[in-house]
C-alpha cells in the first residue's frame, strides 16, 4: 500500500449525476476498504441530495475537491468534456483517478493526460466497466491461454432502443460537451472490448456513422467500425442509439487460428477445431461494484489496473479515426499520443 493511502481509502466523487448511483453503490458495498469524504457537483440541488446520502463534505467547484486533504482518490463521473480538467487537477494535486468513460475528448487532450498522470506518478483507471463482466474475463482468459492460437477476428456489438429526447438528452445532445455522438458514448464500451480481445494495439479505422432515428442529435446515432490492430488481427463493431440488435446477434465474438468463442453478454461458448464445444455460463454481476472494488485493489497493491490512460489513450485513438473516416469517406490512421 502507498505509504500515504489511508484505511478505508478516501474517495472524492467528482460529479453526482446518473451514473454516480452506480459507483456509490459500488463504494457502500466494502465500506472497511473505501469511504465517500467529498462530492463535488456544479448543481446545488444534486449537490445537497448527495451530501446529504453520503455525510461527505460538499464542493461546487472540483478543483477546490482535490485540494481536500481528507481526499486520496477521486472518482470522475463527469460529462465528457470536463474529464481532461478534472483529471488535470486531480493529478496536479497527488490524487488517485478514476475516470468514466471517455479518457478525455481530442488527440491534444490525450497527451495533456499522460504526461500529467506520467510526471505526478498517480494511478488513473478507466472505468470501463464491462472489463468485469464474467463473459468478457473468462473469454480473455481463454484467449491468453492461446486456446484460440492467433486471434484473426474480433466483433463486439452494443446497440439499444434508446428513448432520449431533447430534452431528456441534455449535454449529450452536443458535440461541444460529448464529443461526438452515440459512438464516443455507448461506442466506447465495444471499442474498448474489441481492442481487450484482439490484445494489441490499433492501427488503422475504417467507419460509417448514420442518424437513423434521433435527429435532434448534433452527432450520429449508429456507427459500424472496422479496426486493423498491429497484431494483424481485425475488429469490427456495430453500435446504436437508434436499434437493437436483431435477436440472436452475439454480444461479442472472437476468431483465432484454432478455434473461437461467441457470446450474448452472460453465456461463453468456446469452440476448438476438433473438439467440443465448451460452455460457460455465469449468472450477470453488478459490474461497476467490480470495477470500483478492483480499482481498490490497484491502490491497496501498487498493482496496475486493467486499463490505465494508455488503454484509454488508445480507445480514443480509435474513435477519433473513426469519426475523420466517416467524414473523408476513407480508411483512417491511429494518431499516437
Ligand atoms: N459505464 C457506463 O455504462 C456509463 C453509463 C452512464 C454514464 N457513464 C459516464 O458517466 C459520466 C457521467 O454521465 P451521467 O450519465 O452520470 O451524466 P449526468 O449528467 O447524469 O451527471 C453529470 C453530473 O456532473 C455535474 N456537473 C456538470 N458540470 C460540472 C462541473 N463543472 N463541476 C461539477 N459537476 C458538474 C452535473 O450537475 C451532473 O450532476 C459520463 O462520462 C458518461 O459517459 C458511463
Amino acid at each position: 500500500m502507498s505509504p500515504t493511502l489511508q484505511t478505508p481509502v478516501r474517495i472524492g466523487l467528482i460529479g453526482g449525476g446518473g451514473i454516480a448511483t452506480a459507483h456509490l453503490t459500488g463504494y457502500a458495498a466494502i465500506p472497511e476498504r473505501a469511504r465517500i469524504t467529498a462530492v463535488a457537483d456544479a448543481h446545488e440541488e444534486t449537490l445537497a441530495a448527495r451530501v446529504a446520502e453520503t455525510g461527505a463534505t460538499g464542493y461546487t467547484d472540483f478543483t477546490e475537491l482535490v485540494r481536500d486533504p481528507e481526499v486520496d482518490a477521486v472518482d470522475i463521473c463527469l460529462p465528457h468534456h470536463l474529464h481532461a480538467r478534472a483529471i488535470v487537477a486531480a493529478a496536479e494535486a497527488g490524487k488517485h483517478i478514476l475516470c468514466e468513460k471517455p479518457l478525455c475528448l481530442t488527440a491534444e487532450e490525450s497527451e495533456t493526460v499522460r504526461e500529467v498522470v506520467e510526471r505526478t506518478g498517480v494511478t488513473l483507471m478507466c472505468a470501463h466497466n464491462q472489463l468485469f463482466m464474467p463473459a468478457v474475463a473468462t473469454a480473455k482468459e481463454v484467449i491468453e491461454a492461446g486456446q484460440l492460437g492467433d486471434v484473426y477476428e474480433v466483433r463486439t456489438t452494443d446497440s439499444f432502443f434508446n428513448d432520449f429526447d431533447p430534452e431528456s438528452m441534455g449535454w449529450r445532445a452536443h458535440a461541444a460537451t460529448s464529443g461526438g455522438g452515440e459512438y464516443i458514448d455507448t461506442g466506447y464500451h465495444p471499442t474498448y472490448l474489441l481492442m481487450h480481445f484482439a490484445g494489441a494495439m490499433p492501427t488503422e479505422v475504417f467507419a460509417m456513422m448514420s442518424t437513423h432515428r434521433l435527429t435532434f442529435m448534433e452527432g450520429e446515432d449508429s456507427a459500424q467500425v472496422l479496426v486493423r490492430f498491429d497484431n494483424g488481427s481485425v475488429g469490427q463493431l456495430v453500435t446504436s442509439w437508434a436499434y437493437e440488435a436483431a435477436p440472436g446477434t452475439d454480444r461479442f465474438s472472437v476468431v483465432g487460428s484454432a478455434g473461437s468463442l461467441s457470446s450474448d453478454g452472460s453465456t461463453l461458448r468456446v469452440k476448438r477445431r476438433g473438439e467440443e464445444e465448451q460452455v460457460f455460463a455465469a449468472e450477470p454481476i453488478d459490474t461497476f461494484a467490480a470495477e470500483i472494488a478492483d480499482f481498490i485493489t490497484c491502490l491497496e497493491t501498487g498493482r496496475r489496473p486493467l486499463n490505465t490512460e494508455e488503454e484509454g489513450i488508445a480507445v480514443l485513438g480509435i474513435i477519433l479515426a473513426a469519426y475523420e473516416s466517416a467524414r473523408s469517406g476513407a480508411a483512417a490512421p491511429v494518431l499516437r499520443a
